[in-house]
């Protein structure tokens, strides 16, 4: 029987555990962790992203700061915003959401939030750190989608050591982090993209597949090895005749129906990566706040 990787009810025991150790940390120094979140203008999807995360939050005993700006602000505006939660003390974490309006560079934004108040692992130096650290480290800041998909691959309790991991996908938020995290597992990783060749042929030799391109369903059934692992980052809403209605769906970058008939372990699309980020970004504001008080800054 095909395992489907629950990543609501994983990340529900990560929400749990957290909850717990913010009720222990608040009675140890009289403080929880407090996450700023700045959206910036109304992308329908931002909105839905920023609301369950605030929420989620709230749930865990974090304290979330709110800034929604209009379309228009301007970078400078933004950057001074940032500038001030940077030496905000009740700010742990900074969260802008992505992307944002063509007229701000959004590097220009991610590298000013500092770097010990990164809570997306965006920043430049919190990459680097990534990079190259060692497996043990446990107070990096790590973008939060390929930290929840190997969360979820460590749910099976299985030996990722020496696997055939394929990643689809080089952005800086997913696919390249995703690498060195994989790597930090002692996986063999090949990373593909839109433009390699060959590419349902590297996938098909996948121990571990992460599909992280954004498209929809593109991943097939010939695409995978038998008894592979597939964890499918893609959300895209796409319009499918069902029952002879046109209806509104929201889809993998993976063909669930077919591909798990043929995997030892998939993740679903909703109810996978999906919660699994926006747990990894409380575990992240709560390490912003530990190794603010362990490290005393
Ligand atoms: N937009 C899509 N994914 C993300 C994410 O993980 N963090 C932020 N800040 N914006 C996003």
């Amino acid at each position: 029987m095909t395992k489907i990787i629950d990543g609501k009810l994983i990340a529900n025991k990560l929400k749990h555990d957290l909850k717990n150790e913010i009720i222990q940390l608040k009675q140890k120094y009289n403080k929880v962790p407090g996450l700023a979140v700045v959206q910036v203008g109304n992308v329908a999807a931002s909105s839905v992203y920023v609301n369950a995360k605030t929420k989620s939050a709230n749930e865990v005993g974090i304290n979330v700061i709110d800034h929604h700006l209009d379309d228009n602000v301007t970078e400078d505006e933004l950057i001074n915003l940032i500038k001030k939660l940077n030496t905000h003390n009740e700010v742990d974490g900074i969260l802008v959401q992505l992307p944002l309006p063509k007229h701000v560079d959004e590097q220009i934004i991610l590298d000013t939030i500092h770097p010990n108040k990164d809570a997306d692992g965006f920043h430049p130096l919190n990459v680097g750190k990534l990079s190259i650290s060692s497996k043990n480290e446990n107070n990096l800041l790590i973008p939060c989608t390929p930290l929840g998909c190997i969360l979820m691959l460590k749910s099976l309790n299985l030996e990722l050591k020496g696997k055939n991991a394929v990643v689809i996908g080089r952005s800086n938020i997913v696919g390249k982090p995703m690498v060195q995290l994989l790597l930090k597992e002692s996986c063999t990783v090949t990373i593909a993209h839109s433009k390699t060749e060959n590419l349902e042929k590297i996938c098909s030799t996948a121990d571990i597949l992460v599909a992280a391109v954004g498209k929809p369903e593109i991943v097939k059934e010939n695409w995978v090895k038998e008894n592979a692992i597939v964890i499918d980052v893609g959300i895209n809403r796409i319009q499918k005749k069902i029952n002879g209605e046109i209806k509104n769906k929201l889809v993998g970058d993976v063909d669930f129906s077919q591909v798990k008939e043929k995997v030892f372990a998939i993740s679903p699309v909703p109810g996978g990566v999906g919660p699994m980020t926006i747990a990894c970004l409380l575990i992240n504001t709560t390490t912003a706040f530990k190794n603010k008080i362990s490290k005393n800054y």
